[in-house]
């Protein structure tokens, strides 16, 4: 069953200023974890402040579908766990829509169940690759099947869930999330060992969920058993929401802003350290009070860039935002290299194309390699840009305006909803001008 998706076109006429005070909605990857985590912990969690988005209804939509109550209240969301053995087998396929999140963490959780689930998704997300999970997930005993490393991906009940040493060698956070959901169901121990640092949200939450987590260089390990859980969870700001307003207000003139309240967990924020050494005035505090995660306030003020070479380093922890490096480098004076990203030709679109054929049609000079571009500054004109129904490609293409020398639209912006549903509100609040145009 693939769902043929709504189009929608918006247009971003040349705006002056950005200012104000805002706050962005909840964290996409700290919702989707908080659902799963509540779904299968031993407790009713209330979820404040989780992200209200298409992406998220899928994980909310498969907890029900796999028996779990799951309760709209005012300001939250209660999720009534039934621990790790609770749930029950679905009565159809289940629906992913366009989360890569969902469909990937949900494998760890369903591996380890005593019934079958089919996982499928829209058309974007049946071309992702899903071998690389089920591929570490076979080893710890899982039966999974799937033809062409595509949805839809079959699970049958395993036989038994084993504790196991694997090591990442992609660096991704879907990958050992998966590994750690299913490791809580295993006969003994489950450690992952990675070179490059992936977000760690999973690992957090796990934690204060009750199940704690050991850390030694480059390695966590888990023990399985059940989670005790947490009456109330309140997630952070999204971090890569709030990435778009950093950047259109360091492009801006005379502009400034305050985003409150926003997670500044350091395995996210590889953004703000790539600006920072392009030259962005940016002031972050954070709050002594945070929870689980880290979060804050961040400043930001209208500055000059200065195109750099991107350290390797930086990659992972800033891969959602890296079609925003993109941006900042054609803005910047000079030329930025940024490399090692060859995971985002893997994303919603293929990123790296994406936004090559999306700067070369507002004039800036672009080259494509393999695993990245290399880009050199200059003036971003306007121009008719089609997002290839990625999210981030059109949100990004709608925020060059804040610099272009004319309009930019764009095609295809539908999927802005999956993570950042309040978006064209919130950025002509602080002083954009994006407008829905007929079809
Ligand atoms: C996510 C991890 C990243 C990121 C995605 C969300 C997560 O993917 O691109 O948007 O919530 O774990 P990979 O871990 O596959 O790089």
């Amino acid at each position: 069953m693939t769902k043929s998706e709504p189009k929608q076109k918006l247009l971003a006429k040349k705006s002056h200023s950005i200012s104000g005070n805002v706050s962005v909605p909840g964290d996409k990857s700290i919702s989707h974890r908080a659902v799963i985590l509540s779904m299968i912990s031993q407790q009713t969690t209330k979820i404040f402040n989780i992200l209200d988005s298409t992406d998220i209804s899928r994980s909310l939509n498969t907890a029900m579908n796999l028996g779990i109550e799951c309760k709209k209240k005012d300001g939250f969301i209660e999720i009534k766990g039934n621990g790790l053995h609770g749930l029950t087998s679905p009565k159809k396929e289940l629906y992913f829509g366009n989360s890569g999140t969902a469909m990937r963490l949900f494998m760890g959780v369903l591996a380890a169940q005593k019934f079958p689930s089919t996982l499928i998704g829209d058309t974007s997300l049946n071309k992702r690759p899903m071998e690389r999970v089920a591929l570490p997930l076979r080893n710890m005993g899982a039966y999974i099947e799937m033809e062409n490393d595509h949805a839809p991906v079959q699970i049958y009940p395993a036989e038994q869930i084993l504790g196991c040493k694997h090591t990442l060698s992609i660096p991704s956070a879907q990958i050992k999330s998966a590994i750690l959901l299913a490791a809580l169901y295993a006969n003994s121990e489950t450690a992952v060992t990675y070179n490059s640092i992936t977000r760690n949200h999973t690992e957090l939450m796990l934690e204060s969920f009750g199940r704690p987590i050991s850390y030694n260089d480059h390695e966590i390990k888990i023990t399985n058993g059940e989670l005790k859980g947490r009456e109330a969870i309140t997630i952070p700001g999204d971090f890569s929401s709030a990435s778009f307003l950093i950047l259109a207000t360091l492009m801006s003139k005379d502009s400034e802003i305050l985003i409150k309240n926003v997670g500044l967990n350091p395995t996210r924020t590889g953004f703000l350290k790539i600006l920072q050494m392009m030259g962005g005035d940016i002031t972050v505090t954070t709050d002594p009070n945070s929870n689980f995660e880290i979060q804050g306030n961040i400043k930001i003020r209208s500055s000059k860039l200065q195109g750099i070479n991107v350290p390797n380093n930086l990659i992972s922890l800033s891969i959602d935002e890296l079609p925003l490096v993109f941006l900042a480098a054609a803005f910047a004076n000079g030329t930025t290299t940024i490399r090692n990203a060859s995971e985002l030709r893997l994303k919603e679109s293929d990123r790296i194309t994406a936004m090559a054929k999306l700067l070369t049609k507002l004039s800036i000079e672009v080259k494509e390699l393999k695993d990245g571009l290399i880009i050199k500054g200059g003036t971003i004109t306007g121009g008719e840009i089609d997002s290839f129904g990625d999210h981030r490609i059109a949100m990004t293409a709608l925020i060059a305006s804040v610099c272009s020398k004319s309009d930019i639209l764009v095609h295809n912006t539908t999927n802005i909803d999956t993570s950042f549903p309040t978006f064209v509100k919130t950025m002509n609040q602080i002083g954009m001008n994006i407008t829905e145009q007929d079809i």
